[in-house]
Order: structure tokens, then C-alpha cells, then sequence
């Protein structure tokens, strides 16, 4: 696929309920490889900069206490590892992607900062995760499980290399529940937000696919017992702004 900076790519991509797991994979790695320059700038601005306060909510809740290490899993540009680096000033962190422009990105936000001594970016897949059982205290995947079809997997190596009574948090788009609000976000989602980003990005269907798979995600309950069938104790769900969003954590 064309990754030209200039062009406009004319592609439309498959329901997720059609999509084939490897299907979504390519599409997923697709459509991060081409909105990476644009990524940060977008999530702000189509989010009303609440991307930021969701982040800074998810790592207000994080516990350290043994190995003083946190791993960002599908990290993209770094973000969520910034802001806990910055919170923290004890805690190492690292970040895995598998799409090595978000991490290119991310590594030079990094640099810039000054952070290099305490947050390493590196190229990794949430669903085999490089590193030892009981290597950090607290794990986190922000905006990415939706786009994981083997979520269990992912969840499952996240259980694993976190110590006993570490963290595994979720940050997730979610739907509002049925009523006024899950209409006006649906109407957003579907209507305006592939508009306006058409207005910014070379690669307008991967906002359509947001809006696809955002609103295919499973419901609050769901998620929920997905993260206790993995064995995760004390999980809960914390809904953001007016539930558009979700902060599920459990503990291992
Ligand atoms: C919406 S971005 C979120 C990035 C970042 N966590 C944030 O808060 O902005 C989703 C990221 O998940 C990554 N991703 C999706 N599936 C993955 C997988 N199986 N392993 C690693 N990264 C994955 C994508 O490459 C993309 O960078």
C-alpha cells in the first residue's frame, strides 16, 4: 500500500465483523504505519485533549512496590511511558509496538525529554511478549486491546509478566450506555469524526475503522469477565466521561 506523503489513500477497509484475524492484523499495522506524523496531533484534537486526562487517570492508579518497572504494551508513540516516567521519578519504563514507525516516533519524544535513561521504546507484539514472568509491577495497554483480535492472549502475557499483586490496566474507547449519549457519540464516531479526519490525514478509513471497531468492542461487563476468565483478581471498571471511555484494572 501507498505510503506517499502527499497522496490521499482512497482505501476502505472491511467491517471488523467481516475481517479475518490476520486480515485485521495487516490492517491494523497499515493504518499505524500511516497516521503516525499526524498521531499525537490527532488524538488531542478529535478527543478534545481528554486522551491526555484519561492517561493521566490510568497511571494515578498505578501501585509500584517491588521491581519499580512498568511496561507499556503497544505503546505507539510513547505517551502513557512518558507520563508515567514523568509521575514516577523512580520507575523505569518500557514500551513495546509492533509497528516500528510509532516506536521511531516514540524513541525521539523520549530523547527529547531527557528520558533515555529511564524509558526504553523497543519493537514487540502484545501477544508474545519478550520478557520474563514476574518482571514488572504493573502493566498497561492504552487504546490498544480493541485492535488485538486474540485479546486473551494479550491479556494473558500481561498477567504473566507482572509480579504477584501487580497491575494489569486497560484504557479503552468505550460506548456510553444506550440513551442520549450513546446516540450523540455514535452520531460523532460515524458521522463527524471521518469528516474532519479527512480534513488531516492522508489515510481517512482508519477512522472509519475507529469508529468500527470502537463501537464492536465488547461492553463493560464483558471485558470484565474476559479479565477474570484469565484468572485477574478485583477487576473493575472506571467510565470516563460520560463512559467514552473505560479504565478496567485487575490485579494478578
Ligand atoms: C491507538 S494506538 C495507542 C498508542 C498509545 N498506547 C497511546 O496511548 O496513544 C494503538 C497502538 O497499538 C499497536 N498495536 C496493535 N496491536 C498490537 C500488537 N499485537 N502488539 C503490539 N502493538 C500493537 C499499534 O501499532 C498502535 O501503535
Amino acid at each position: 500500500m501507498n505510503h506517499g506523503d502527499t497522496e490521499t489513500q482512497n482505501v476502505e477497509y472491511p467491517s471488523v465483523r467481516e475481517m479475518s484475524d490476520d486480515q485485521r492484523i495487516g490492517i491494523v499495522k497499515d493504518i499505524f504505519a500511516s497516521v503516525t506524523d499526524k498521531y499525537d496531533f490527532l488524538n488531542r484534537f478529535l478527543s478534545g485533549r481528554r486522551d491526555v486526562a484519561w492517561r493521566k487517570r490510568t497511571v494515578s492508579e498505578m501501585k509500584f512496590f517491588h521491581t519499580n518497572r512498568f511496561l507499556d504494551v503497544a505503546s505507539g508513540t510513547g505517551d502513557l511511558a512518558l507520563d508515567c516516567a514523568n509521575t514516577y521519578p523512580d520507575v523505569n519504563v518500557t514500551g513495546v509496538d509492533f509497528v516500528q514507525e510509532m516506536v521511531d516516533k516514540g524513541s525521539e519524544k523520549v530523547s527529547n525529554r531527557e528520558l533515555k535513561d529511564r524509558v526504553e521504546l523497543e519493537w514487540g507484539d502484545a501477544t508474545h511478549l519478550q520478557f520474563e514472568d514476574d518482571s514488572f509491577d504493573v502493566t498497561a495497554i492504552a487504546f490498544g486491546i480493541r485492535n488485538i483480535p486474540d485479546k486473551v492472549k494479550a491479556l494473558s502475557e500481561m498477567k504473566r509478566v507482572i509480579v504477584e499483586n501487580g497491575q494489569v490496566m486497560v484504557l479503552e474507547l468505550t460506548t456510553p450506555e444506550p440513551g442520549f449519549w450513546r446516540s450523540t457519540y455514535s452520531f460523532y464516531l460515524n458521522g463527524v469524526l471521518p469528516k474532519l479526519a479527512k480534513l488531516f490525514t492522508k489515510n481517512p478509513a482508519a477512522y472509519a475503522y475507529l469508529a468500527d471497531s470502537i463501537m464492536n468492542f465488547p461492553t463493560r461487563k464483558k471485558f470484565v469477565a474476559l479479565m477474570e476468565s484469565i484468572g485477574l483478581k478485583n477487576c473493575r471498571a472506571i467510565p470516563l466521561t460520560f463512559g467514552i471511555c473505560t479504565l478496567y484494572i485487575g490485579k494478578k
